[in-house]
């Protein structure tokens, strides 16, 4: 029997790594070092890609002040993603790099043309995380009052995404020439304008950077709402989601699947990642004291509901732990993170819709044990759901060396014993790695 292989991501917030801990970098000023050494470890296991998160404020819904963020490091401070992309592109050869940029805040001729450029600079692994933006608090950083209204911000990025589109194809892949002798760089005639000019964008084009490796960037998406389904199903090559167990995370691959067929894609072409948070332990005894000890460290509630409250602009401080939400909560910003938080209709309270699960902002399965049995349930689950993978992260996104070296040099070690994940790179490039298997 074949075992079906799946693929490996890994979320990463852009924040000061795990600084409380004795074996942190907190002594040392923000630095990006530690982003790049992981993704070197990242690679070690053969993951298809590392995600870098992006927010473009300082948040302040919580208690309605920035001080529990900028206290805790809690989505803050976080820097561009851009030039560590860079970074973690040059000190690593075959892992893919993505980085987050949203449609808000990039002109799209600038975005091509940095897509274009990193991904030539780092030989073909760039991908872009195409994001709106979520938040009033980052328009307001861009000239605006409020965030546009979802429909809206989802009507302009598909405009935005044909204009890029274009962008990227107004140079034919053989446009550059290079011919010595007779003096060409390259041919003006495979070099065109794009001339759009659309309901929300007017750009003229050309591109003036040459075609890259990949000739445009892999496209990662992580629409919730039935709308950012469409968006995604539509426009990427990876889609990063969280979900509520295997059901959940089946029935959110399956709709996506269908859209993308209805969109006129392969579905195959598409592949679905899930968020996971596994704890890792010695043994079971081992695992489940790391896990209590750290859903009972102090700041991790507050740390869970400071996040939330920032994505959704929906103040937590003003809810009872110990009593469920008083009604179905609805946000302009991420709305299917809150869906997926909010559990609405358990009769969770809300200390156990933090708690519960391996904490409950992005974790689509409960892992806690050996690596070997944290890689025996995602087998399980990815059989269950029917593919593409999983993208790992800590449920309060920051991260430690230690948790690094116990997934690259723990957990990854026991999937690929089992078949499941790569042990080699097939491809230069992160598109061909993605549509591998
Ligand atoms: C796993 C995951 C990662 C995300 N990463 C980012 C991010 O880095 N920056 C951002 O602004 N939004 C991020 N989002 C939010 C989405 O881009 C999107 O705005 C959100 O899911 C709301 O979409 P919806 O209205 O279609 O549900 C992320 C969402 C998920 C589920």
């Amino acid at each position: 029997m074949s075992t079906k292989r799946f693929h490996l991501g890994w979320f990463m917030n852009f924040t000061p790594d795990e600084w409380r801990t004795p074996f942190g970098t907190g002594g040392r000023p923000w630095d990006g070092r530690f982003y790049v050494e992981m993704a070197q470890a990242l690679e070690r296991a053969c993951f298809d890609y590392i995600m870098i998160e992006d927010k473009l404020m300082v948040p302040q819904t919580f208690g309605g002040s920035t001080e529990l963020s900028l206290r805790n490091a809690m989505m803050v401070p976080k820097h561009d993603p851009a030039p560590l992309a860079v970074a973690m592109g040059m000190a690593t050869t075959r892992l893919g790099i993505v980085a987050t940029m949203s449609t808000l805040a990039y002109p799209p001729f600038l975005l091509a043309r940095l897509c274009s450029t990193i991904d030539s600079l780092i030989g073909g692994r760039f991908g872009w995380n195409i994001v709106t933006s979520a938040e009033d608090l980052a328009a307001q950083n861009f000239g605006l009052d409020r965030l546009p209204p979802r429909e809206l911000r989802y009507e302009m990025a598909d405009e935005y995404l044909d204009v890029v589109r274009k962008l990227f194809d107004s140079w034919d892949s053989n446009a550059v020439v290079l011919d010595r002798e007779a003096g060409i760089y390259a041919d003006h005639a495979r070099v065109r304008p794009i001339d759009h000019v659309g309901k929300f964008y007017k750009v003229r084009g050309p591109l003036n950077t040459v075609p890259s490796p990949q000739h445009r960037p892999v496209f990662v998406q992580a629409g919730g709402s039935p709308r950012g389904r469409d968006f995604a199903a539509l426009h990427s090559d990876s889609i990063i989601s969280v979900a509520n167990g295997p059901e959940s995370m089946k029935a959110f691959r399956d709709d996506i699947r269908v859209r993308a067929a209805k969109a006129g894609r392969n579905p195959d072409d598409v592949k679905v990642l899930f968020c996971i948070t596994p704890t890792l332990g010695e043994d079971a005894d081992d695992a489940r004291e790391k896990h209590r000890r750290m859903v009972s460290a102090p700041h991790f509630i507050t740390d869970i509901l400071a996040s939330i409250s920032a994505i959704t602009e929906i103040d937590f401080a003003q809810f009872d732990l110990d009593l469920p939400l008083p009604h179905r909560l609805v946000t302009n910003g991420e709305q299917g993170s809150l869906d997926k938080f909010q559990q609405y209709g358990s009769g969770k309270t809300l200390r156990e819709l933090v708690v519960g699960g391996a904490g409950g902002l992005v974790s689509s399965l409960e892992l806690v044990g050996t690596p070997d049995h944290v890689a025996g349930l995602m087998a399980e689950a990815m059989e269950h759901v029917g593919g593409d993978g999983f993208l790992i992260t800590t449920p309060v996104l920051r991260v430690s060396r230690g948790y690094v070296v116990e997934i690259a040099d723990g957990l990854i070690p026991a999937l690929q014993r089992r078949g499941l994940t790569r042990t080699v790179y097939a491809h230069p490039t992160l598109r061909e790695n993605l549509l591998d298997f």
